[in-house]
């Protein structure tokens, strides 16, 4: 039986330490916050900021809910990141992805301080991690690395294979793979013989973004699937390709009209040796992570 990776008990691991963390700076007189910006009504950006609020609450940290309005213009984002920048109760600025289309995305990561951005998506930071010098890692990245050390699953000399290579996901968690001594082969949409390389994987992380795209097939037997998927599944058809027979999801799928899925299909967990389980694996870890990157945030900004 493959083991279950449960990202949701390393997560609550995770958070406890950064309360404690948040417990020890308070008594120095420090609170680390986070700016969360959120613009327009993308449905699950809005699940996703409220549960950061949220969980800022939870462990002590400050935090400020910036809403501006859905036309709001690159010029006043970029003024408001510049005030931002220059507030002391701010630790770390989070803009919320994806932005309206009129707004200049890149711009706006561009103009983040470097130092506050615990997404870690400015390019000073992405060099930092490239050169071995990381400081702020992207927060779903730096939690599958989370997930492998603390599953105890060996990472130095194994073949790690990542398939996508976004610059939020895939790059950077290669590049953690690598710093761990792992031998690691990124793949994506243009790969050929993808079957071949993925089946000598030892640990797969699949962060493509297409409902059950690694097959059974694709894995080897007793190797490690991380599934950094989220596709939301609608059809009978694909809900009786991934879920045939699972009561649990028949339930959710017909009280909701829809279910998750990973990036992973869910019949290739059989033959793996561990695996994180979605929902509940590397989805938890993110929100997990960038709580423990606003406190880096605070200390390192305070030479602490
Ligand atoms: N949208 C989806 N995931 C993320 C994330 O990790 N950070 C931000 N800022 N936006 C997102």
């Amino acid at each position: 039986m493959a083991k279950v990776l449960e990202g949701v008990a390393i997560a609550t691991a995770i958070k406890q330490e950064v309360a404690e963390e948040v417990k020890t700076l308070a008594a120095r007189g420090v609170r680390p916050g986070l700016a969360a910006v959120l613009v327009g009504h993308v449905a699950a950006s809005e699940i996703y900021v409220r549960s950061k609020v949220n969980t800022c609450a939870e462990l002590g940290l400050y935090s400020d809910l910036i809403m501006p309005p859905t036309d709001v213009t690159t010029e006043a984002m970029l003024e408001l990141v510049e005030q931002l920048n220059g507030r002391d109760d701010i630790d770390g600025i989070l803009i919320q992805l994806p932005l309206p289309k009129h707004v200049d995305a890149k711009r706006l990561l561009d103009a983040v301080d470097p130092d506050k951005d615990v997404d870690g998506f400015h390019p000073i930071n992405a060099g930092r991690l490239l050169a071995g010098r990381p400081a702020l890692v992207p927060c779903t990245p730096a939690g599958v690395l989370e997930i492998l050390k603390r599953s105890g699953i060996a990472i130095a000399g194994q073949r790690a294979v990542v398939v996508g290579r976004s610059d939020i996901v895939g790059k950077p968690v290669a590049m953690l793979l690598l710093h761990e001594h792992a031998t690691v082969t990124i793949c994506h949409s243009q790969t050929r013989y993808l079957d071949a390389i993925t089946r000598e994987a030892d640990i797969l992380v699949a962060a493509i973004g297409r409902p059950g795209f690694i097959t059974p097939a694709m894995v080897k037997p007793g190797a490690t699937l991380i599934d950094v998927g989220i596709n939301r599944i609608t059809t009978r058809e694909e809900f009786d390709r991934f879920f045939k027979g699972d009561l649990k999801r028949e339930e959710t799928f017909a009280r909701r009209g829809s279910t998750i899925v990973g990036d992973v299909d869910p019949h290739a967990f059989e033959i793996a040796g561990a695996y994180t389980p979605v929902p509940g694996g590397v989805g938890p870890l993110t929100i997990a992570m960038l709580m423990a990157n606003t406190v880096r945030a605070a200390k390192m900004r305070r030479g602490l």
